[in-house]
């Protein structure tokens, strides 16, 4: 499947734009291609109580399950200025969730897939091991 970063970049950014970030004043965007050929974006949303805002991959991966599920090919994030910005750990782990090792990411230093990203990640595979289930 080829991925146009071009475009994933451009959704990304265009997402910065519906950022809800009264309080840090940085606008993130995310936009992920899914393996059936679709888009899914999210914005950063905050709160007056700092520590449960969402991040704009919590918005990609809402839209993601929402709109039918699969699993995501390639992810770009971007601050307001369309540079590319790492996830923070939380999102990484979310991201491992529905693209597992080889969901390539756009990074400053490039592409790189979740094994670079996260390494030995924990997922479901250290559950099964131990339960069976
Ligand atoms: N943020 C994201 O949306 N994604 C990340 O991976 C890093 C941080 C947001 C959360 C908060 O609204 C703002 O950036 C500043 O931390």
């Amino acid at each position: 499947m080829s991925i146009d970063w071009e475009a994933l970049r451009r959704e990304a950014q265009r997402m910065t734009g519906r950022a809800y970030a009264p309080y840090s004043h940085f606008p993130v965007g995310a936009a992920a291609l899914v393996d059936d050929g679709r888009i899914v974006s999210g914005c950063n949303v905050e709160n007056a109580a700092y520590g449960v805002a969402l991040c704009a991959e919590c918005g990609v991966i809402s839209q993601l399950v929402a709109g039918g599920g699969g699993r995501l090919v390639a992810f770009a994030c971007v601050n307001e200025n369309g540079d590319p910005l790492m996830p923070c750990g939380r999102c990484r782990q979310l991201l491992w969730e529905h693209g597992g090792p080889d969901l390539l990411l756009e990074t400053p230093k490039g592409i790189q897939p979740m094994t670079e990203v996260l390494p030995q990640a924990f997922d479901v595979n250290d559950i099964t091991a131990v339960t069976g289930t």
